[in-house]
């Protein structure tokens, strides 16, 4: 279930998968302080405190990339575990209505220092939501739902926008370092984790030549404004359901 993908420096990002929607969960903190933000707090509270443990780790910070429940619902939870301030990007809160306490409203461009190793930069990446977020991490990119391991989020559910999700695609490969560690939302792809070079190289939705083959293709077979449906859970007995898949 777990994986670690530690830096050689004062930072480290640790992923893990939980929920029955192949969520990444990720603690992203500085190894001086031990302190550190869980980016997209879902699925299982016991199983993200669990692993703060055994990393020796304290949460301060729960960091949110989108809205959608499978990255929030948990959020309630931790804040009555944790001493933590919750972030989202303010357009992200105007678009879902996303309320709790502690919760701070971000701009792109803002950055979020956890010690003195760990930076971690807002960046604005529209087109699965109006309001999600990349947390850009050093030499890495925690890209939630907007780009996955050959693949990218869906753009048909409720503030959803194929045309701003292929600007914002095609910015990251182009503006950010090419070597940069693409950390995604879902586990979706082959590896659990990628580089925007081989995104740039192998990602299909990168393949596609023209914004109008990208719009035609990401919504073949979507309704603009579908509404994502939550699963039951927890699960009243056995696992549940599979559940929409949000690829
Ligand atoms: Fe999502």
């Amino acid at each position: 279930m777990s994986a670690t993908a530690e830096g050689n420096r004062g930072f480290f990002v640790h992923q893990f998968e939980l929920g029955p929607m192949d969520n990444f969960i990720y603690l992203v903190g500085d190894r001086t302080t031990r302190e550190c933000a869980v980016v997209d707090p879902a699925w299982n509270f016991e199983v993200i405190l669990e692993e703060a443990a055994r990393l020796e780790v304290e949460i301060r910070h729960l960091l949110c990339t989108h809205s959608h429940f499978d990255h929030v619902n948990e959020v309630e939870t931790l804040l009555e575990y944790t001493d933590s301030q919750v972030h989202m990007l303010a357009p992200e809160i105007d678009f879902s209505g996303f309320r709790c306490e502690n919760l701070v409203h971000h701009s792109a461009g803002d950055v979020l220092e956890i010690g003195a190793d760990c930076r971690i930069t807002f960046m604005h990446t529209p087109g699965h939501t109006p309001g999600s977020t990349c947390y850009w991490v050093n030499d890495r990119i925690v890209t939630g739902d907007t780009l996955f391991v050959n693949g990218c989020g869906r753009c048909d559910f409720v503030g959803g926008d194929p045309e701003t999700m292929h600007a914002t695609l095609w910015s990251l490969v182009k503006e950010l370092p090419g070597e940069t560690i693409v950390f995604p939302g879902h586990n979706y792809g082959e590896s659990p984790s990628s580089t925007l070079d081989a995104e740039l190289k192998t990602n299909r939705w990168l393949a596609l030549p023209t914004l109008r083959e990208f719009v035609e293709h990401r919504m073949e077979g979507r309704q603009a404004g579908t509404v994502l449906p939550a699963p039951a859970w927890p699960p009243a007995q056995g696992r549940p359901g599979r559940p929409t898949s949000i690829r």
